[in-house]
């Protein structure tokens, strides 16, 4: 496999991604509304480290993926899922949430996936079937070695998710991230390109 640093290859993952139910892709400026009608909510964001959100800070974070979008030696690739059909005549395709594949250690080929969804969506499979698809195009087009994920150990509905997604629980840490209002315990999974089920 090829060696090198971000700045003397920047491979990309082709976009947008097809699922049988959804569309992965970049975000765009008018995606905000439907980006803070999940990241306001403290359901959403109680095991994450950012949030509930401020329209304003909505709006930033919105900003922030435009500008990853833009960077020539790119490691954040935050991507919008979009429910594909559409039930009634005149309704728009939705928005219902996101998945980020983040190039935490390009120089050893790991890159960290994670994910979420507005509630109205949740129990459906789309968070596993929306990290599939980005988990698949990362290890093959931007050849990574390595896929992980952590998660507070109390998020049992993302932890199912990984587990679902062929990842191994690989580590257990004590207090090591500062989630909303205290110091939580995190696992680690992990998943390699020549396990992952394509
Ligand atoms: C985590 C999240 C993305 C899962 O999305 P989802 O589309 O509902 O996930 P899926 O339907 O693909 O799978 C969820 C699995 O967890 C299981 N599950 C859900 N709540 C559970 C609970 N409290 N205890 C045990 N299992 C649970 C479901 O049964 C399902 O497993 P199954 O398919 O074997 O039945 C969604 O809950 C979310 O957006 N949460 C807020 C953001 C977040 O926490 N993101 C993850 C950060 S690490």
């Amino acid at each position: 496999m090829r060696r090198g640093k971000r700045a003397e290859l920047a491979p990309s993952i082709a976009l947008p991604l097809e699922t049988a139910r959804l569309l992965i892709r970049e975000f765009a400026a008018n995606d905000v509304d439907s980006v803070h009608a999940y990241s306001s909510l403290p359901e959403v964001t109680q095991f994450l480290i950012w949030g509930p959100n401020t329209a304003e800070q909505s709006k930033q974070s919105v900003r922030a993926f435009l500008d990853d979008q833009k960077d020539k030696q790119r490691t954040n690739f935050d991507l919008a899922i979009v429910q594909k059909q559409i039930r009634k005549r005149g309704e728009k395709r939705r928005l219902i949430g996101a998945v980020g594949l983040k190039l935490v250690d390009w120089d050893n080929r790991t890159a960290e996936i994670g994910y979420v969804l507005h509630p109205e969506f949740w129990g459906a499979g789309y968070a596993a079937e929306a990290a599939h698809a980005v988990m698949a195009a990362a290890f093959h087009d931007l050849g990574l070695q390595r896929i992980v994920a952590t998660c507070d150990q109390r998020n049992k509905a993302s932890a199912r998710v990984l587990e679902k997604l062929g990842m191994r629980r690989e580590g257990a840490f004590r207090r090591s991230k500062y989630i909303q209002d205290a110091w939580r315990d995190e696992y680690l999974y992990a998943v390699l390109a020549e396990e992952f089920a394509f």
